[in-house]
């Protein structure tokens, strides 16, 4: 795996949105598998700036998300339909029709996880995947003792990912404990991974996923196997690794 350094939240940004466009580039028709939650903020309004400098161009590109949470409706404004759509959909000019998010309310909710792992077959699979990391290094909402043979899959979020994941919601019992997440087979398929990790809470993690032996208490240590991973670490996510 490729590591790169940052100095902060803003060039890690700018790095990840550098390498989005140089695929979209590359690819003018990709599939792009994104993340949500606070990390990838920078990420996107780079990527909306280079959309309105006309430097990148979505109107072919296809874009499947890792996770939704389970119970909460798309209207909710803390769901990830709704994260994708105000961060960034509505200001660039990807087709609503080649944007996938799971939906947590389906009636079904295997066969909705079914569905959406035919879709992503369908489009011939994830050309660069990107991923944040969880404190205690889950990616997607693969959580800690996870089967590295799932796919997209139900999955029961950790307390520790409950209490995290709190600062959005106004208590902590509002946090679904339920959510669909692509598994780690579906993104060890994805050609290429970007993970980006910022802040001191990400160091552990970040320390155990690079360094750490191979193993499915740190679900993100799986990368190590992958053949194309980058990460691009800002300077306090990468404060154990560089011995500090
Ligand atoms: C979100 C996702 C999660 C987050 C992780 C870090 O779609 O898949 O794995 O990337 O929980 O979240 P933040 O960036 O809020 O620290």
């Amino acid at each position: 795996m490729r590591i790169i350094l940052a100095e902060n939240f803003e060039e890690m940004s700018k790095k990840a949105a550098a390498i989005v466009r140089s695929q979209i580039i590359l690819k003018p028709d990709c599939v792009l598998g994104l993340a949500t939650g606070d990390t990838p903020t920078g990420m996107y309004q780079e990527l909306i700036k280079m959309y309105e400098n006309l430097e990148v161009d979505f109107s072919e590109v296809t874009i499947f998300n890792l996770d939704e949470y389970c119970s909460l409706n798309r209207k909710n404004a803390q769901s990830y339909y709704y994260y994708m759509h105000h961060n960034f959909f509505k200001y660039i000019n990807v087709k609503k029709e080649n944007t996938y998010i799971p939906n947590g309310t389906a009636p079904d909710i295997d066969e909705e996880c079914r569905n959406y792992e035919g879709q992503i077959k369908n489009k011939g699979g994830i050309d660069l995947q990107v991923l944040g990391i969880g404190a205690n290094g889950h990616i997607g909402f693969n959580e800690p003792d996870i089967n590295f043979e799932a796919e997209t899959h139900l999955v029961k979020l950790d307390k520790m990912t409950i209490e995290a994941n709190s600062r959005f919601f106004s208590s902590k019992d509002e946090v679904p404990t339920t959510a669909i997440s692509m598994g780690i087979k579906t993104i060890m398929q994805s050609k290429m991974l970007v993970l980006l990790a910022n802040g001191e809470t990400k160091a552990n993690a970040i320390y155990k996923t690079v360094k750490g032996k191979i193993c499915p208490e740190v679900p993100a240590s799986i990368i190590q196997l992958h053949p194309n991973a980058t990460m691009i670490i800002e300077k306090n996510a990468a404060k154990l690794l560089l011995g500090q």
